[in-house]
């Protein structure tokens, strides 16, 4: 790899330096739920701060419409930091006006300062690239040198992400050649068997990864909302459960290709139909090619995995040398469902290889279903980043850095 790194900015004490950070983290009533990405961002900052730099730390929060709203302000995120850093951390209440000017001119060696939600501004995700231009540029004139460190929106084409990073020297931060050091093992010979467990709701999100793997894991196991438009495919009625039917038909020719392939996609057995989307529905065990013939016939809605599968599915996890998990194998958020999860979860603990869970869902899983993070091998703290990464896309936020 060819990342540029920190070191090639130079001796950086005294200097302004603008790190690109990803600290979306999920929010309750203004209370971070899972502070994973925020923790995730300490080593660079840290480093940062023990050379005597300035440190100007920018992030988006959610997606807010390119003006400011409280709802997704980051300064819950800053105090954080601060704890996290052991450190006071200074806020500025917006991203490139007067009271961010004012905050980066006061700021001392060694100091951190966190800026207001880069998506409070229209020109950071504009999709003309003379607002993005215009709106880094403002970025650049807090900036002497730019860390981008925001493993988890390297895939999108943002002013912070992509023009920021060409109009002063920048580098990679320690989180992103620590990410891409792992999912580089995960596309340069595997060791094997490499299996792969897809969950979630949106197929269509993962069909391109779908594609790019087939050729190159011994094993695909499929959960989450996405196994009943698997299910459809085979021909199997799915009650009232999550479906994409317009992506039936490349589905089907997922599971040709894979036949073909001599590729395991392995699909559930059995799955837990409930009554309704609450925590307290009525709920039953059904094999998977018989979920209308449950009480709640064809209003019943598929919600997890069932514990046939579950168990077949930690058998293939546990037995394989390389594992990387995308997305909750059921609606880990509501207790009775979240079975499939944890079972998978407790799997991946025990692979004696490389285990690899990959994006914000799954981490936070694994986190509020009580794994400690060391469990695993690594928690990728990008979930679109980590699946384009693995599709083989060229990455706009990698690019910039010198990766190829
Ligand atoms: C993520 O949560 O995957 C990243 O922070 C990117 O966020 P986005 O999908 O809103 O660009």
């Amino acid at each position: 790899m060819t990342l540029r790194t920190i070191d090639s900015l130079g001796p950086l004490a005294g200097k302004r330096v603008v790190v690109r950070c990803d600290l979306n983290v999920p929010l309750r009533d203004g209370v971070i739920t899972d502070d994973g990405r925020v923790r995730a961002s300490v080593p660079t900052l840290a480093a940062l701060v023990a050379q005597g730099a300035r440190v100007i730390v920018v992030s988006h929060l959610g997606r807010p419409d390119g003006a400011p709203d409280p709802k997704y302000s980051l300064a819950p995120v800053a105090a954080r930091l601060g704890e996290l850093l052991d450190a006071p951390v200074a806020f500025a209440t917006d991203t490139v006006g007067a009271d961010a000017a004012a905050k980066v001119a006061a700021l001392a060696d060694g100091e951190v300062l966190v800026l207001e939600n880069l998506r409070f501004n229209a020109g950071e995700t504009s999709k003309n690239e003379a607002e993005r231009t215009a709106f880094a540029g403002e970025l650049a004139e807090f900036a002497d040198a730019v860390v981008s460190d925001g493993f988890g929106v390297v895939h999108r084409k943002q002013a912070s992400v992509y023009e920021l990073e060409q109009l002063r020297p920048s580098a990679a931060g320690l989180l992103i050649a620590a990410e891409l050091d792992v999912l580089d093992r995960l596309t340069e010979n595997p060791e094997r068997p490499y299996t792969v467990v897809l969950g979630g709701s949106k197929v269509s999100d993962k069909l391109g990864v779908i594609a790019h793997l087939l050729p190159r894991v011994d094993a695909l196991l499929i959960g989450g909302g996405m196994l009943f438009t698997f299910l459809a495919a085979q021909g199997h009625k799915v009650g009232s459960s999550l479906l994409e039917a317009d992506q039936i038909e490349t589905v089907k020719g997922y599971l040709a290709e894979a036949a073909e392939r001599g590729v395991d996609i392995v699909l559930p057995t059995d799955v837990v139909v409930a009554a309704s989307f609450s925590a307290d529905a009525e709920h039953v065990v059904a094999p998977a090619d018989a979920i209308e013939q449950t009480p709640f016939g064809a209003s019943g809605l598929g919600l997890d995995i069932g514990p046939d599968t579950a168990s077949e599915f930690a058998n293939r996890i546990r037995g394989s040398k390389t594992v990387f998990w995308n997305g909750p194998m059921g609606v880990f958020e509501l207790e009775p469902f979240a079975a499939g999860t944890r079972v998978v979860a407790a799997a991946l603990t025990q692979v004696d290889g490389l285990s690899v869970v990959g994006g914000g869902d799954s981490a936070a899983a694994v986190r509020q279903l009580g794994f400690d993070d060391a469990q695993f091998g690594h928690i990728s703290t990008g979930g679109g980043a980590s699946l384009e990464f693995l599709e083989g896309k060229k990455l706009p936020g990698l690019e910039v850095l010198g990766w190829q």
